[in-house]
């Protein structure tokens, strides 16, 4: 299978893995990217069964109404059973890194609201140590060089990925350089940073169930 095929796979393997437990009432997140996108079009086929989604960008957002699945405000949802995302990076704990996509702090808040959290990839993304993907941080525009200068004291390499503006109208640098062996911590480091809004290390509120596209089939694999 090539990459878009085990995108497809674990995408179904979500919908599989939560239909038996949707009903009228329930409420879906939906992460952001090209498996998440597989994941919305995957879920269009289950859309009767459940209320509505919440998105993590509004590129989701747009993509589950063209599918006719509703779309909520998160603060208009107290009860969510379950968010789907993927992920850039995920190690054996399932801490991931998070961000390729610039939608990492509509993602992380979602994901804190969720009782589940299923990341969906394909297997290049599990590694035994995160850092070979750029870690993308996001910040507020006018503490850009504030932030990549406490980066570099933090041992990073960050780049400015110029010409993007997240949905919150702020800036992303990428940090390249970072061996993350214990990403609790180095989340916490990067936030503590002023000017950042966050950072794409997924470890306080990692995933709970990593379903992972393999050349055999889609494993399930948890902390
Ligand atoms: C977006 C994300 C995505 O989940 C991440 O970049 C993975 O994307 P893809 O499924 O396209 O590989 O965090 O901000």
């Amino acid at each position: 299978m090539n990459q878009d095929q085990l995108k497809q796979a674990v995408a179904q393997a979500a919908v599989d893995y939560i239909a038996p437990h949707l009903n009228k009432n329930s409420v879906v997140g939906v992460g952001t990217g090209s498996t998440a996108n597989c994941f919305v079009d995957a879920l269009a086929a289950i859309k009767h069964t459940f209320d509505a989604a919440v998105a993590s960008s509004e590129a989701t957002a747009q993509r589950l109404r063209s599918h006719g699945i509703a779309v909520l405000e998160l603060n208009s949802v107290s009860d969510m059973r379950f968010y789907i995302d993927g992920a850039d990076e995920s190690d054996h704990q399932l801490n991931l890194i998070k961000g390729g996509g610039a939608a990492l702090t509509r993602e992380k808040i979602v994901a804190a609201v969720a009782d589940e959290f299923i990341c969906i990839a394909d297997e290049s993304k599990l590694v035994n140590i995160m850092g070979n993907f750029p870690l993308p941080v996001e910040v507020i525009p006018m503490a850009r060089s504030h932030v990549a200068r406490k980066l570099v004291g933090l041992g990073g390499e960050p780049v400015w990925r110029e010409g993007t503006i997240t949905d919150n109208g702020n800036y992303i640098l990428d940090v390249h350089g970072l061996e993350i062996t214990d990403p609790k911590g180095l989340e916490t480091a990067i936030n503590q940073i002023t000017g950042v809004v966050t950072n794409g290390i997924f470890g306080m509120r990692g995933a709970d169930l990593l379903l992972l596209g393999t050349s055999e089939g889609v494993k399930q694999l948890t902390a």
